[in-house]
């Protein structure tokens, strides 16, 4: 895959040039007029425009209010490379997503910029137009359709036009050559006519590069420019980015809603795999593979790596290695989430029985989980507290250890912020935000997340575990190697929550019912 001539082939090549090597080009005149000549037209229809479009409107004239007269620049990212000249499928930024509706693998380099105009003369009557920039599809006849590997149409298919951006997302569009200059334009001290400008930044460092280099050019005396103050301007754009996302649009519903039922048939191939996984020496991988080949099938991809634990695996909080063998008479803890072609992910967790039964101890600590989720729903509640949710859950917890005779002090002292002794099998949180991200609005302040009130709209985990690993000399043997987590998304609403992932059982009799019915059918389809 080469983009530049190999004509040289010298010791003195550069290295990064000769991933080049493997191949020549053609560079003759005549090729190049060949390549260009006799292609049927492409197609010139338009698409639709989206149904996100009005909803990315309202969510940019929401930030345009927030930051008026500034120019505010909101990068997709560029590719990332993983090695030589293979990249990463690309996912663009998740506020750059969210202000442009745009998900898939739309659009390595994009930039969205939001140009700051007289108050009301913006989109939608906000204080700012809002401009697409992109590298767009080019045409036939030219060198980049068939030598571009990262871009060009014979290489990766046809990327869409700025005609075509334009009618889907109803958001004016503009060549990527033209960014640098959108950018950097009048940019200046605002008491002399200039405009300030706001990145959200660690997303694509030659943007970086760009706002740095113009604020230190226009400053009015660069020796004492702060870069502090300006980190921080920066920083109340991408905290705004992350506060705006905490109340999803009815358009995002659906999307969460989406992304939940593909998680929910990923896990019925989870269990149909699990007679394969029983007898596969790396039968977690045959796990995470039968979801993945779900999430692919019915979405963009995963949300976040799929944790595949069985028996004392499961008591590692993020065991996404998933290397281990699946036996009969362990727990599997499967914390897996569909990406909806949106982006919008599910976050789901269900620990099951390996051969569909419980054993008494596994259904004792499965139904002290399950008692500390519901807990946590009963906790969720307009107007409460996010906080609540996981006190609610982790006192259960606590007092449940101790009924046990596991905690080494009373459950008062334990639940006390002196104590917390109960979070020795429980030590994460018990919800998250969830939405474009799996752990969403990752830059809101505490105030408004943590210690943040619950409202309509509100997508989020309750999520409560215990976990006993077979190395913990403060618990019973016949505790030892068993990890339980029980996971849900719940959208909260004016009538209290609502549980999305209902659609998987929480009991444990309805799995194994759940469970049994489905290796019948697999039985007689056989
Ligand atoms: N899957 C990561 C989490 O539950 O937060
Ligand atoms: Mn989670
Ligand atoms: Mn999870």
């Amino acid at each position: 895959m080469n983009v530049a001539d190999n004509t040289q082939n010298s010791a003195s090549q550069p290295l990064d040039e000769r991933v080049n090597n493997r191949s020549q080009r053609p560079s003759s005149d005549a090729f190049k007029a060949f390549m260009a000549s006799n292609w049927a037209p492409s197609n010139q229809e338009l698409p639709a425009r989206d149904a996100v479009a009005d909803f990315a409107a309202t969510r940019r004239a929401a930030i345009s209010a927030k930051f008026p007269g500034e120019r505010l620049v909101i990068p997709a990212g560029p590719l990332k490379v993983r090695s030589n000249d293979c990249d990463y499928r690309f996912r663009p930024h998740s506020a750059f997503a969210h202000l442009t509706g745009l998900g898939l693998d739309h659009e390595p380099d994009a930039v969205l910029i939001l140009d700051p105009v007289a108050e009301g003369m913006g989109d939608g009557g906000a204080h700012h137009s809002a401009t697409l920039y992109f590298r767009p599809l080019a045409g036939r006849d030219t060198e980049q359709f068939y030598a571009d590997s990262r871009s060009g149409e014979f290489w990766i298919g046809a990327r869409p036009t700025l005609a075509e951006f334009e009618a889907k997302l109803g958001l004016p569009t503009a060549h990527i050559d033209g960014l640098e200059t959108a950018i950097t334009k009048n940019v200046g001290a605002t008491e002399i006519g200039g405009t300030s400008v706001r990145l959200v930044r660690k997303v694509d460092e030659n943007i970086d590069a760009l706002v740095d280099t113009v604020r230190y050019n226009t400053a009015k005396d660069p020796d004492t420019l702060d870069l502090a103050v300006l980190d921080a301007l920066d920083e109340k754009l991408s905290e705004a980015l992350s506060e705006l996302r905490l109340i999803k649009d009815s358009w995002e519903i659906e999307q969460m809603e989406i992304a939940v039922a593909a998680t929910v048939e990923g896990f019925e191939e989870v269990v149909k795999s699990l007679p394969r996984a029983l007898t596969h020496v790396r039968g977690e991988r045959v796990i995470e593979g039968a979801f993945f080949a779900r999430a692919r099938e019915a979405g963009n991809e995963l949300g976040y790596d799929t944790i595949a634990a069985a028996g004392n695996n499961a008591t590692v909080l993020h065991w996404t290695r998933n290397t281990g063998t699946v036996s009969a008479g362990e727990l599997l803890l499967l914390d897996a989430g569909v990406e909806a072609d949106s982006l919008y992910t599910a976050d789901v967790t269900r620990t099951l029985p390996v051969n569909g039964t419980f054993n008494e101890v596994q259904r004792k600590i499965y139904q002290a989980v399950l008692d500390s989720a519901d807990a946590g729903f009963a906790a969720a509640q307009p107007g409460t507290k996010f906080r609540d949710i996981h006190t609610a859950a982790t006192t259960v917890l606590a007092e449940r250890l101790d009924s046990w005779g596991l905690l080494p002090v009373s459950v008062e002292e334990a639940i006390s912020p002196e104590g917390q002794q109960h979070r020795r099998w429980m030590p994460h949180g018990t919800s998250h935000h969830l939405g474009l991200d799996v752990h969403d609005c990752a830059q809101a302040k505490r105030e408004l997340y943590l210690d943040g009130i619950l409202e309509e709209g509100m997508v989020f985990t309750i999520e409560p575990g215990l976990y006993f690993k077979s190395e913990d000399l403060a618990i019973p043997e016949e505790y030892r190697g068993i990890g339980v987590r029980i996971e849900d998304d719940i959208l909260m609403t004016a009538n209290g929550p609502v549980n999305l992932s209902a659609g998987l059982p929480r009991e444990a009799t309805e799995i194994e019912d759940w469970m049994a019915g489905i290796f019948q059918a697999a039985d007689a389809g056989k």
